[in-house]
């Protein structure tokens, strides 16, 4: 049988994640920091998953728990997708919560894979998978902490996936679009291509089975973000500067 351990797998993505790795009988461990989303979420296929209450910002206890896991039931797959956001989009940098989300996004991610790779080096094998967002292709008006740290999650695992080809542990990197989940519902702007979370589950499953070293999505969206940001640096700062596509305008 098949492990998988997914930061971050209690609500949005995370949860949809876990629910389709478990209807392909995998086991799956999850942290969170809120027992109680895990214990609303997870009414089925109890005997199948382990729920650590863990803040992946706290190196120490992401490691124990993914070592614990690792131990008890095994580690083939490990998905770093726990993130944050901002709950309110504003030209006013807000430096303190945009100093946790690099706790979050960005160390969150390193912690979890150093923590995978203490089991997968050794035993020459297993993949890592980071939720970044295509809001890391480009510098983002009201939400520079979450632009920076997907970009960062971005290079980091262009790198390891160059890195640790040679101990057969293949990084794949997801940049989703708008999806469906607690982490969106308080946003009140319109979001193009909004998608439901289980379809992108689905989605993301498929690449990571198919080992893609990126896969960003829906095809459209991603495609006219990813153009935006090939243009020059004036003219995509007169298009991303435009009423409608300036968010921290909402
Ligand atoms: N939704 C989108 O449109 C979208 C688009 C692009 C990328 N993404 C990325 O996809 C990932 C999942 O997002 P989502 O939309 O599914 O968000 P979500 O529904 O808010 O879920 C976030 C999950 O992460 C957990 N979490 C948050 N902070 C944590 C921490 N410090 N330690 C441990 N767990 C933590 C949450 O549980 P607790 O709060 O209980 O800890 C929850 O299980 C994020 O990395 C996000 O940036 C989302």
């Amino acid at each position: 049988m098949r492990a998988v351990f997914i930061t971050g797998g209690t609500t949005g993505i995370g949860l949809e994640l876990a629910k389709h790795y478990l209807s392909q009988g995998w086991k799956v461990g999850v942290c969170a920091r809120d027992r109680q989303k895990f214990d609303e979420n997870f009414i089925s296929h109890r005997d199948n998953v382990t729920f650590y209450q863990v803040d992946v910002s706290e190196r120490e206890q992401l490691k124990a728990a993914i070592s614990s896991f690792s131990k008890s039931i095994g580690l083939d797959l490990l998905i770093a997708n726990a993130g944050i956001g901002y709950k309110k989009k504003s030209r006013v940098p807000d430096f303190e919560y945009t100093y946790k989300m690099v706790q979050v996004n960005l160390l969150g991610v390193m912690y979890s894979f150093e923590a995978a790779l203490d089991v997968m080096i050794p035993r020459g094998k297993g993949q890592l998978v980071a939720i970044s967002s295509i809001a890391g292709y480009n510098g983002l008006p009201g939400v520079a902490g979450y632009s920076a740290t997907k970009a960062a999650v971005s290079k980091y695992c262009e790198s390891l996936h160059l890195d640790l080809k040679q101990f057969n542990i293949p990084v794949t990197t997801i940049c989703p679009g708008f999806v469906e989940t607690p982490l969106t519902s308080t946003n009140r702007h319109s979001m193009p291509f909004l998608m439901r979370a289980p379809k992108a589950a689905k989605l993301i499953a498929r690449a990571i089975e198919k080992k893609k070293m990126v896969y960003a999505f829906p095809f459209i969206f991603s495609s006219i973000v990813r153009l935006i940001g090939m243009l020059p640096r004036t003219w995509y700062r007169f298009i991303i500067t435009r009423k409608a596509l300036d968010y921290s305008r909402e």
